[in-house]
């Protein structure tokens, strides 16, 4: 079968895919998580390996997943299955873009809760209940959000269903021209942040803690951490990039697409660190508060800045869209699987997986509530969603992916996807070969203890 003759939907504008994936990249990850966990982390040390596994698996990986995606037409199931089997290999392989799927899946559970904080934020924010003297009374608004499971409920509820009904109508409607506003809208709300912190007291300590390198500074445990947020952070083995790269026209270019989402989402990221942690340096906040870090410290700066109210409603909107264009991008895969191979609507599919996803979402929430002690190994259901899918599915995702691209396929396959003259595409195949699985391998099984004798 010639998958390329299939008919499939292809983004609508000349910008559609590299929006698109923008979108799905730019989100919590980069205003939530990367400051807590770099917080958490210690600092410098942490970010720099992250932008090493930035470039050295993240961009080697996103641009397989696309070449995988748009030669697949499909899912990661079916896209994957039909790569390998062109090359004459097994569809055991298929297995990578199961994973991948459910990956995507669970992220979403957790991720709406974070989502649903933004929005309630947003609503304090409109409605006023967001102003504090200090970190105390800041601390003790989050601890109030959290701990009514219908009020929090309320809004990962809500986070859902915004999201399955944009998904049931179709990704691709609507989202270029809400991504090319909100993302330089986004960028504009940082550039706020990062000048107010240049006055507020905290800034050089900020920008030491971010990119002073000491090495040694860093566990295993942390390198783990850095590795798996580099694919977190550029929504890679969760079916995400993989699905809609299945939707980009053959004459775009896959690598310089990559290159721009990458840096747009770096660039985002580092920003938000400028911007957050000057706050909790002026403030005498620790940073390693998990979480609900910027939830905690960002208030007390649009407390504190002329205008602020109005900043802080237009970051917390631009900031629950940023989370909406990210996850959407992760049933994509789920919805369209079913619908490529279940006969289901796209409505039928996206509703059906938003009450299984409503199921496990509500066990997150109720992490931060009733379901508090509901532990093991010390870790709630939202801190093991989290862990599982960025400490383990996706650096093994990723790991699979990369093994196969490199060494399983007939080369022709992906140096014609690929389109690539000789000298990059040799250094994507060295990367795909033998750094991006090395490095993997190696902050893998440095986890795992082995070499801590
Ligand atoms: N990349 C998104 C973010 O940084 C999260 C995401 C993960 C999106 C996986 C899709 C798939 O917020
Ligand atoms: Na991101």
């Amino acid at each position: 079968m010639n998958s390329a003759t299939q008919p499939r939907t292809q983004w609508l504008g000349r910008w559609g895919f590299l929006l698109a994936a923008t979108g799905s990249a730019v989100g919590l990850g980069n205003i939530w998580k990367f400051p807590y966990i770099t917080g958490e982390f210690g600092g410098g040390a942490f970010v720099l390996v992250y932008l090493a596994c930035i470039l050295a698996v993240g961009v080697p990986v996103m641009m397989t997943e696309i070449a995988f995606g748009r030669r697949g037409r499909g899912s990661p199931i079916d896209a994957i299955r039909r790569v390998v089997n062109e090359s004459g290999g097994s569809s055991a392989w298929s297995l990578i873009g199961w994973m991948a799927m459910l990956c995507g899946f669970l992220i979403l559970s957790f991720y709406v809760v974070v989502a649903g904080w933004s929005f309630s934020y947003l609503w304090k924010m409109l409605s006023g209940g967001l102003s504090g003297e200090n970190v105390d009374d800041m601390v003790a608004v989050f601890v109030a959000n959290n701990e009514n499971p219908l009020n929090l409920g309320f809004w990962s509820t809500l986070v859902t269903l915004l999201t399955m009904s944009i998904v049931g109508r179709g990704v691709q409607e609507g989202i270029e021209k809400n991504v090319s506003w909100m993302m330089p809208g986004l960028v504009v709300m940082l550039l706020v942040l990062i000048v107010y912190g240049m006055f507020s007291g905290g800034f050089g300590e900020a920008v030491t803690f971010l990119f002073s390198f000491n090495a040694g500074s860093l566990s295993s445990e942390g390198m783990l951490a850095a590795l798996g947020h580099a694919f977190f952070t550029l929504s890679l083995a969760s079916g995400a990039i993989l699905t809609y790269g299945s939707y980009l026209p053959k004459k775009a270019s896959i690598a310089r697409t990559t290159l721009g989402v990458a840096a747009a989402d770096t660039v985002v990221a580092l920003m938000a660190g400028l911007a957050i942690f000057p706050v909790i340096f002026a403030n005498g906040m620790d940073p390693s508060q998990g979480p609900g870090l910027i939830f905690m410290s960002l208030p007390l700066a649009f407390d504190a800045m002329p205008l602020g109210t109005l900043f802080g409603i237009l970051f917390f909107a631009m900031l629950s869209m940023a989370a909406l264009t990210s996850s959407i991008s992760m049933v994509e895969a789920t919805v369209s699987w079913l619908c490529d191979n279940k006969g289901l609507s796209r409505r039928a599919a996206a509703w059906g997986t938003g009450i299984v996803l409503w199921l496990v979402s509500t066990l997150a929430m109720l992490s931060f509530n009733l379901g508090a002690d509901w532990t093991l190994a010390g870790k709630n259901v939202f801190d093991w969603l989290d862990y599982l899918t960025a400490r383990w599915m996706m650096p093994l995702g990723g790991l699979g992916t990369v093994v196969l691209a490199g060494f399983v396929l007939k080369s022709d396959a992906f140096r014609e996807e690929l389109g690539l003259s000789p000298l990059p595409y040799t250094l994507w195949l060295t990367m795909v070969r033998y750094v991006s699985p090395l490095g993997i391998l190696v902050v893998f099984t440095d986890a795992l203890g082995i070499y801590s004798v």
